[in-house]
């Protein structure tokens, strides 16, 4: 067998699935792959990790170490399928290439990194080209959900799922028994959903981190006390992976300081680009997937330290500001409404996904399952939460909803939860505590609502400055009123 010092042994055809690609999520879910039972041929540009790999885990199951790509290929089965766990964009185009020249008729390529779709869309034209097949797949859960058990979603061509179908669900997350995988649709479905995924994931954390900013700016909360929140709140209709872990970073201690670890962390968020992704494709698809671009929008403001120095130091006026105590609040009532804020702004970042979602499987004609969807990120994923089983029903019910907010039993929820959303939006802006997503759901709950929007005036001045004309409530038909002249109404 392969051992750290020789990996040239390379069994013709032996391996069920390849990974190519041993940083921690590569070879995380390789050795997931390998523990299920199969064979795993492995690979890494510098053979040094894969080394390490067989080093460290060798004994986990069967590995197949490779140095050269031709060696790799030929130590899997036909037919032979590899998936890429490299850096998305060029060195993810270089392996492809790679691949396809070893490759033959028949094989499967998957991406398994953070694509985006339509680079997936592209490749997979491509890679078809050369007679072989391609599959983007998002892969959800992180480090440990790669190696105990991702959520997976993969796309492309639907008689790849006969043989990949498998071999994903012996590794996948299972909620129920229920494997967290299925076949998405065609094309780059895969990683268009993971991409909303990620959307959705920024609004849930943001929506997250307003309600601990609440808690600890307004109430008054320690951060171990507002820890205890989190963990009480993840019994109830919030139980979450996110909620979860929220609750594990409040209640760590800096282990240089001994202070509270988020205290010592710099208040500036990162992002790679799939949040920003989700937001760009809804503006194209005319999506408003507010609370997500709220999201995104709070972790560059947060980022731009110089600005942010330089409006501290110049002393921005905040105008009059009010306590909790103040205004007559107590703390634990405020805390209560807090935590339906949350759930009524997450409600509303789900429904704006699945909006997007639906939206672009409309557009390309991909006949995306929403519920079936809901059912896969039940177990596995970062997003993945309790009321995701709700979701699937919403959508097993009612397959054509028009929002997921009408479904009756969010509909219902949101009813118990409207009132302590306002209070919480009210208070925080008196308060001088911004709460980007919480502030945009209640907007965008309140514009669903609304009979008339002001959006009837932004008509009437378009027609006023450029004749882009309007339509009228009572009668048919495209109108212009001449404003420069008579200001006759003229039908277009
Ligand atoms: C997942 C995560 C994972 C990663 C994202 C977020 O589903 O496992 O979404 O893909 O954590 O890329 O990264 P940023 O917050 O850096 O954009």
């Amino acid at each position: 067998m392969t051992s750290p010092e020789n990996l040239a042994y390379s069994p013709a055809g032996a391996a069920q699935i390849g990974v190519i690609g041993m940083a921690v999520m590569g070879s995380n879910l390789a050795r997931n792959f390998a523990s299920k039972g199969h064979t795993v041929a492995i690979y890494n540009r510098s053979p040094e990790k894969t080394r390490a790999v067989i080093a460290e885990h060798g004994s986990e199951g069967a590995f197949i170490a490779s140095e050269t790509i031709e060696e790799f290929v030929a130590s899997l089965e036909r037919p032979r399928k590899a998936i890429i766990m490299v850096q998305a964009g060029p060195a993810t185009d270089a392996v492809i290439a790679q691949l396809c020249d070893a490759m033959e008729e028949g094989d499967i390529i998957i991406d398994g990194g953070n694509a985006l779709f339509t680079d997936t869309i592209r490749r997979e034209r491509e890679v078809a080209a050369r007679g072989l097949n391609f599959v983007g797949a998002g892969i959800s859960g992180g480090e440990e959900g790669a190696l105990h058990g991702p959520s997976i979603m993969p796309g492309g061509p639907a008689q790849t799922w006969e043989t990949l179908g498998p071999l994903l669900e012996s590794i996948s997350a299972k909620v129920d028994g229920v494997p967290c995988v299925t076949h998405i649709g065609p094309d780059g479905t895969g990683h268009f959903v993971k991409m909303v995924h990620n959307g959705i994931e920024y609004a849930d954390m943001q929506v997250i981190s307003e309600a601990y900013h609440l808690m600890r700016y307004a109430a008054g909360y320690e951060p171990g006390q507002i820890a205890d929140v989190f963990a009480e709140w993840n019994r109830g209709d919030l139980d979450s992976y996110l909620i979860e872990i929220t609750a594990e970073v409040l209640r760590q201690k800096d282990r240089r300081t001994g202070k509270p670890f988020i205290d010592i962390i710099l208040d500036a968020a990162g992002q790679k680009g799939t949040g920003r992704w989700t937001v760009k494709e809804a503006l194209d698809l005319g999506v408003p997937v507010t609370g997500i671009g709220e999201a995104v929008f709070a972790r560059a403001l947060s980022s731009a330290l110089a600005q942010r120095q330089a409006a501290q130091d110049g002393g921005l006026p905040a105008g009059t500001l009010s306590t909790l105590e103040q205004l007559g609040i107590e703390p634990g009532d405020f805390v209560e409404d807090v935590r339906r804020a949350l759930y009524a702004s997450k409600l509303v970042a789900y429904a704006q996904g699945f909006d997007e979602i639906n939206a672009g499987s409309m557009e390309h004609d991909w006949g995306i399952n929403p519920g079936d969807l809901a059912r896969i990120w039940r177990g596995g994923c970062i997003i993945r939460a309790k009321f995701l089983n709700r979701i699937t029903e919403a959508y097993e019910n009612e397959p054509t909803l028009a929002s997921l907010l009408l479904d009756p039993y969010f509909k219902r929820e949101l009813e118990g939860l409207v009132d302590s959303w306002r209070r919480v939006v009210v208070v925080a802006t008196q308060l001088g505590l911004p709460v980007p997503v919480f502030a945009s759901s209640l907007s965008y709950y309140d514009s669903l609502r609304a009979k008339r929007l002001p959006a009837a005036l932004i008509q009437g001045q378009r027609d006023f400055f450029g004749a882009h004309t309007y339509k009228r409530i009572d009668m048919e038909g495209t109108f212009h009123t001449a404003w420069s002249g008579d200001r006759e109404e003229l039908d277009y």
